[in-house]
This record gives C-alpha cells, structure tokens and sequence, in this order.
C-alpha cells in the first residue's frame, strides 16, 4: 500500500475527538523522545480528530499549561480526520475505543483498517480492559490533563521502543 511521505521514514498519526487535547499532547511527547533519541529525521508525525469543532485552534489552553510544566510546546493546529489520510500514514492511533470505532468506519478498505491501533494498547503491563482509553479530558479538571500526558508518556516512550526494534528502524 502507499503513502505520500519518504519511504525512509515511518508517518504516525494520533487521533481523538476534538484534536485539542489528547491527540495534540500525544503528538508533542511522540516529537520530544524522537529528539531526545536523534532519530526525527525517520519519522512523520501528525495528529487529527474524528470531529470538527475545533479545526485550526491551538491546544486547549490546559493542556499546553500541562505541556509546559513539563518542559514542551505544544504548536500544532486542529484538524479533522479524513478517510484519505489512511493512505498517509503507516500507523493511525487512537488515544479511545470510541475514536478507534469512527476511525473503522471511515477506512477505506481492511488493508487500511490494520492501520489502526489503540495508543494504550502499547503501554507496558496495560492487561485491563478497562484501561485501554486515555480518558478525554475536556469537561474535567486539571489533574484530567496531567494523567493525560503521564498515560502518552508512558505509552509514547514504548511504542517508539517497539517501532525502533523492527528491522527496518536504523
Ligand atoms: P480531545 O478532547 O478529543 O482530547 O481533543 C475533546 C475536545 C473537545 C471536545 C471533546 C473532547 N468537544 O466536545 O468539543
């Protein structure tokens, strides 16, 4: 299958709902541990959300005071999820089951759907299935936002384990 991006480089997305809270967080953690790690110039990464509402705005302004507590900008613009990006990216990865449900429906075909992976699905030791959302923080309060950013990190941090230890990363 193709997609538009260097065939040396491996292109993620990380999609939730609005594109202003999770998926943006996720995106900026994915960039710090590819800097941190030298290894930027294998990947391209995105995020988007299944929704609309908030297409062109900043981060939700919690989540970039949470992203600056811990030492990251988050600068990236929403966007809407498009049934054309599955031919973008490599992996699409949904921060909910919920996100992971729409994204099915808009796959163009089951080759495309195999794209799609559940973001805590990579954390270490994460057998609950309970525990396989990063809870959307939108309507909650502070500490919503913070337990975001440990759950990317920490999921983050062993999905680029995982894609580093293939046989193509190097
Ligand atoms: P996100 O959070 O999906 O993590 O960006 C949300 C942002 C906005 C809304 C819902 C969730 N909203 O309903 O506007």
């Amino acid at each position: 299958m193709t997609t538009d991006h260097p065939s040396d480089t491996t292109a993620i997305c990380f999609v939730c709902l609005g594109n202003i809270c999770r998926s943006p967080t996720a995106e900026g953690v994915f960039l710090d541990l590819l800097r941190k790690r030298g290894c930027e110039h294998r990947y391209v990464v995105d995020s988007a959300g299944t929704g609309n509402w908030h297409v062109g705005s900043l981060p939700d302004v919690r989540s970039q005071i949470e992203a600056k507590r811990r030492g990251l900008e988050l600068e990236s613009r929403a966007r809407q999820f498009k049934s054309a990006d599955f031919d973008r990216f490599d992996y699409v990865i949904a921060m909910d089951r919920s996100n992971l449900s729409d994204l099915k429906n808009l796959a163009p075909s089951p080759e495309h759907e195999q794209k799609l992976k559940l973001l805590r699905d990579f954390e270490p030791e994460n057998t609950q299935n309970e525990a396989r959302d990063v809870p959307d923080p939108y309507y909650g309060g502070d500490q919503g936002f913070a337990e975001v950013f440990d759950l990317c990190t920490r999921s983050c941090e062993a999905l680029l384990n995982e894609l580093e230890q293939q046989p193509s990363a190097g």
